[in-house]
């Protein structure tokens, strides 16, 4: 039988790549008893610029995975997986599925200036969520949405203070402090690694919404209650769909303990003959 305290069931994460990262720290900061699992599904990040229909593939996949490795809850640490696929994966799995969208409710709630930048990806940006919560929250604040294409790119590659990135940056926060923005919302988790790259960009008196400690209270809500605390068995293990010598690099990167990291197992979806995501039918 399995010994609850030597295997307790693991928390899925999940990520387009390597953003979760900092979301998996605040979780595991928070509940310093759980296992984790990370997935990053680097071989086809970003998913910024894929079809939504893509993205949806790709969770329903990991999402599964996640779910045959006992996970007790799926957190995803990807906005843009979340905006697109969390209600069906909800309808899928018996398990907490725990999503990501943009802080714009806390920031309208922040901002005196009554202007607040939001970043993301293109599909997050364009997404219905994204839409019905300016309309909920933007009635008396002016919520300028901005697509960053290629941040979450440089990001995978480490390149955190690179000219580029911070050109990159400028381009991409520098209208929206003009227009007059206080507030600043990460809406990728990507970005949290260039948290402190944006605030010198935004300079001291702009404030940066960074949502990771909000999904680990909120994880840490919904988790039944633990019988005891399994300090000594908490492990993470990491997967990766890309390149795993380049995400053992990452993870010594950012001072991560463990660089063990396995191949994410290739995986096909089962109502669809096992037809990779973006694959066409044969005819
Ligand atoms: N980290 C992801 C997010 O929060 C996606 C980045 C990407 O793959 O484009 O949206």
């Amino acid at each position: 039988m399995q010994n609850p305290v030597a295997h307790p069931a693991p928390i899925g994460v999940y990520d387009s790549g390597v953003g979760g990262l900092a979301v998996l720290r605040a979780l595991r900061k928070r509940l310093p008893g759980e296992s984790f699992i990370y997935v990053a599904d680097s071989a086809n990040a970003p998913y910024g610029d894929r079809t939504p229909e893509f993205v949806e593939c790709r969770a329903k996949e990991v999402t599964r995975f996640l779910v045959q490795r006992h996970a007790k809850a799926v957190v995803l640490a990807c906005n843009t997986a979340s905006v697109v696929a969390a209600q069906r994966l909800r309808t899928l799995h018996d398990v907490p599925i725990i999503a990501m969208e943009p802080a714009i409710k806390p920031a309208t709630l922040l901002t005196k200036s009554r202007v607040v930048l939001v970043l993301a990806t293109t599909n997050t940006i364009r997404s219905e969520s994204v839409a019905r919560l300016c309309r909920t929250y933007g009635t008396d604040t002016r919520i300028i949405l901005q697509p960053c294409p290629g941040l979450a790119d440089r990001v995978e590659r480490g390149e955190f203070q690179h000219i580029e990135t911070r050109l990159l940056l400028e381009t991409y926060i520098r209208p929206g402090l003009v227009a007059g923005a206080d507030t600043i919302v990460l809406g990728c988790t990507h970005y949290a690694f260039l948290a402190d790259e944006i605030a010198a960009v935004a300079g001291p008196s702009v404030i940066v919404l960074e949502p990771s400690d909000a999904i680990a209270r909120q994880l840490s809500r919904v988790l039944p209650a633990t019988q005891e605390p399994h300090h000594r068995a908490a492990t993470t293990s990491f997967f990766s769909s890309g390149s795993t010598p380049h995400m053992r690099a990452f993870l010594a990167s950012i001072g991560e303990a463990s660089q063990q990291v396995q191949v994410l197992p290739a995986m096909g979806n089962p109502s669809d003959e096992a037809r990779p995501c973006g694959k066409p039918p044969a005819s």
